[in-house]
């Protein structure tokens, strides 16, 4: 059977231009689906935007235009911010797209007519810029848990989703389905904090917005956005349309990237909506920790950060990407600044592996003239850095597959370190005085052209630019995953004009 693979991010607000934490979901996203690609599954990325809601329609209103030319702006502007960050995704979803728009409609119906969507009237606890609805045992002290902005009291009619009726067998889901809910921390958060407390039904519509997806049946009524929004996981594929090859081939989502703040849509409300649908269930949702800035979540509504552009131009893609993907542990928070970029720039980047592929070449020009094969003249040293080697891919895939993204950085660049420490304690510069060790100097260098095919082969999916780079100047122009191991009979012919892969950063911001 075909190996395929669907990885989704959140489908991000267009209420102001992108910024530096909306990068970091969609760059996770793209390096598993890279590394998936590259892996020889059937890839297919989905982000985009969720451009529906009250406070996109403020925003317009302030701004004098209107709301479809206000978000046209902002995702034009994302999607040069996702070529610059070289992001490959399959389809940018807009939930303003003509094709959500009807699949939506017809999801609602659905669940309207099987009963799991009623009408009722909605009195509760509203936050405008999170635009979420409270519950008054979930707000203390009439604010938002998330945001701790001012909540107000809202009443007016509505259409509700039975989130009741799924309660039970939700929990039991979450239960025996120990791989659901990533980490493992955010399940008993979930069950204990929101499902135990008990599942209020959820309010899907909304007379007093107008920029919204109307209920088919009931034009006063527009769908309350995360019904829209989290249904563009499904719509995106063709979810019942006569077009749905795409559904049925890649649902269920292998994994759903989301932000820590959203884990409680894509567990809760989301699970119900499929259940209610009679669809599979997500194999994954991963639940991210944030970029902070002095102890704060980036935000727009803070206002503290600079357009991802400004880092691009001055650090490079790879260096934003590297960083992002290496700082932030599993799950956890990770601090962004450009102090700790510069760090991680010139140690690991410039120091360790720009260092290790510019004194390669530089020797093997030097002492072959670029071109070299294997001459197996092997000394136990070897062993120790060619098992390392290949033994990394096996480490790799094992932490894409639970997720743990700065730990399959940290396998490949124990293999670019050991590398670095096999050049000082093989000593090439002392075995090229010998005319008898000849073929022991050619050997050490292949062995160390080998690490950096590898290795960059595998980087390929995190830092797509820099690692194409060092394949073509030591002549790989194919990066091959199925070649992942130490060949004991290739060849290379080294660039005679190699560049620097990547500079040192002086600290000076
Ligand atoms: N539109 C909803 C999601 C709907 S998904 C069906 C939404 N949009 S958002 O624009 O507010 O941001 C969504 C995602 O952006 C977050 O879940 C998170 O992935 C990412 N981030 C926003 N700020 C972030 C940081 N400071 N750090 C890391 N990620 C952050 O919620």
């Amino acid at each position: 059977m075909e190996k395929k693979f669907y990885i989704t991010t959140p489908i991000y607000y267009p209420s102001a231009n992108f910024h530096i934490g909306h990068c970091y979901s969609t760059i996770i996203a793209d390096s598993i689906a890279r590394y998936k690609r590259l892996d020889g599954y059937d890839t297919f990325f989905l982000t985009g935007s969720d451009e529906h809601g009250q406070k996109i329609e403020k925003k317009a209103l302030e701004a004098g235009v209107t709301p479809q030319e206000y978000v046209d702006k902002i995702v034009e502007n994302a999607k040069d911010l996702w070529d610059k960050l070289a992001i490959t995704h399959d389809r940018f979803i807009r939930t303003t797209d003509k094709d959500h728009v009807e699949i939506v409609q017809k999801i609602f119906k659905k669940l309207y007519d099987q009963k799991d969507i009623y009408k009722g009237e909605y009195k509760g606890l509203y936050c405008t810029p999170c635009e979420s609805f409270w519950t008054e045992t979930q707000a203390k002290d009439n604010v938002c848990p998330d945001c701790g902005k001012e909540l107000h009291e809202v009443s007016e009619e509505a259409y509700f989703l039975k989130l009741s009726k799924y309660q039970q067998r939700l929990e039991e889901y979450i239960k025996s389905h120990p791989h659901f809910i990533k980490p493992e921390s955010r399940q008993n958060e979930m069950i204990n904090n929101f499902i135990k407390p008990g599942l209020e039904d959820l309010c899907v519509s909304r007379t007093s917005i107008k920029w919204g997806i109307p209920v088919s049946f009931d034009e006063e009524h527009v769908i309350y956005v995360w019904l829209d929004a989290l249904s563009n996981y499904i719509t995106a594929l063709g979810y019942l349309t006569e077009n749905d090859e795409l559904f049925k081939k890649y649902w269920p989502a292998d994994v759903q990237i989301v932000g820590k703040e959203i884990v409680r849509f894509h567990t809760i409300i989301w699970p119900i909506i499929l259940m209610a649908l009679d669809l599979p269930l997500p194999k994954t949702v991963f639940g991210h920790g944030w970029l902070i800035i002095d102890g704060n979540k980036i935000s727009k509504s803070l206002g503290n950060y600079k357009d991802p552009r400004d880092y691009i131009d001055k650090y490079g893609v790879d260096a934003i990407r590297y960083f992002v993907l290496r700082e932030i542990p599993f799950g956890n928070d990770g601090n962004f600044s450009e102090e700790a970029l510069i760090s991680r720039t010139n140690a690991d980047l410039a120091n360790t592996w720009g260092n290790l592929v510019n004194r390669t070449i530089g020797m093997v020009n030097k002492y072959f003239d670029g071109k070299i094969e294997n001459k197996k003249v092997e000394e136990p040293l070897d062993k120790e850095l060619l098992s390392l080697i290949n033994d990394l891919k096996a480490k790799t895939d094992e932490k894409i597959e639970s997720l743990e993204i700065s730990k399959a950085l940290e396998a490949i660049f124990d293999v670019l370190r050991a590398s670095n420490k096999y050049i000082d304690d093989t000593a090439p510069w002392i075995l090229a005085k010998d005319d008898t060790k000849k073929d022991r100097l050619e050997t050490v260098l292949y062995n160390l052209l080998e690490s950096i095919r590898i290795t960059a082969t595998i980087l390929e999916a995190f830092m797509p630019t820099s690692s194409k780079n060092v394949l073509s100047q030591i002549g790989k122009t194919d990066s091959d995953f199925k070649c992942l191991e130490v060949n004991a009979n290739s060849s290379f012919e080294v660039t005679s004009t190699p560049s620097q892969l990547f500079t040192r950063i002086e600290k000076k911001i």
